[in-house]
């Protein structure tokens, strides 16, 4: 035993240098080759590209990428983009609409089908569905509150009052949203008549505020559009509760309930000063 060692320690050395010098090279040196990689670790693995060709389905139509099976539908939380004319994709939109029923009012805003890269220069108002499909309650609304303060009110405000700089008393204030207010145009203020229920533009339309939400101002170019993390119920919950943060503001005395109206009428009438307490009372009934 002793006595081989030497013979091992030698037979190492020698291996572990040749090995050395057959990787080194020299410096500088260009190769096409790949480089050596002691362990692989299976970085390289048989694949075939996209769009390419494949001897393995020669037989069949000689394309690496399979067809789907027929019958199949896509299906993505965002409605289905593809707008070209080969017949798979119009076949492709079809099935869908058939089989999952898609109603574009439901699921665009829109009264019939348009691609939402084109749809936002339509200035036609009739375009956009009137009012939210379906109905609303509490719930829709809270889920409502819930997207809209982790998704909108960094630019418009947790008010809606869009971000601006106002001056109060030859003060500068800024108000709305946080990001919103730096902005050289301002996200939009939701209190501004053209997105009233009654306005009769396009901005006034429940279907457009969905629009919007899910797929931004002009494309994206002037605000992104949030389809990415909201849901087709949590746009219109957001529509609902951007409607519930204008209501909130065109509010009269005599929308207030009964019992409540009367506190008001009495500070009111009092010209007491504001009680804090019957104040938290009335705003925590709406949200
Ligand atoms: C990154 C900032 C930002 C966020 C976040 C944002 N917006 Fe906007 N939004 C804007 C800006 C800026 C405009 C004004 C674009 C313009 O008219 O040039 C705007 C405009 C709008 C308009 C008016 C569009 C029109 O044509 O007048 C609506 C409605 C709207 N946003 C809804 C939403 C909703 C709903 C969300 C949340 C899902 C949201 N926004 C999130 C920046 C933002």
């Amino acid at each position: 035993m002793v006595k081989n060692m030497p013979i091992k320690v030698l037979a190492v050395l020698g291996a572990s240098s040749l090995v050395g010098m057959a990787m080194s090279g020299c410096r500088g040196d260009r190769s096409d080759k790949p480089p050596r990689e002691l362990l692989p670790d299976m970085d390289d693995q048989p694949r075939v590209n996209p769009q390419s060709e494949s001897e393995f389905f020669a037989a069949i139509d000689g394309r690496a990428m399979r067809q789907p099976v027929v019958g199949t539908v896509a299906f993505a939380r965002r409605p289905l983009v593809a707008t070209g004319d080969e017949p798979w994709m119009q076949t492709a939109r079809e099935e869908r609409r058939d089989l999952l029923e898609a109603d574009p009012r439901r699921y665009l805003g829109l009264v019939r089908e348009e691609d939402p890269a084109e749809v936002w220069r339509f200035n036609t108002p009739a375009l956009w569905v009137e009012r939210i499909p379906g109905s609303v309650d509490m719930a829709m609304l809270n889920r409502g509150q819930d997207r809209f303060n982790i998704y909108c009110a960094v630019c418009h405000g947790y008010a809606g009052e869009g971000g601006k700089i106002v001056v109060e008393n030859g003060v500068e204030v800024e108000s709305g949203g946080m990001v919103g207010r730096r902005f050289a145009t301002p996200p939009a203020n939701y209190h501004d008549a053209k997105y009233q229920r009654e306005s009769s533009e396009r901005t006034g339309r429940d279907g457009y505020l969905f629009y919007t939400a899910m797929y931004g101002v002009e494309h994206g170019a002037k605000m992104p559009g949030y389809a990415h993390a909201l849901s087709t119920d949590d746009a219109w919950a957001i529509v609902a509760y951007i409607r519930a943060l204008q209501e909130s503001r065109r509010g009269t005395l005599a929308d207030v309930p009964e019992e409540q109206r009367r506190i008001l009428e009495r500070q009111q009438g009092g010209n007491a000063a504001i009680d804090t307490d019957s104040g938290a009372e009335l705003a925590g009934g709406g949200s």
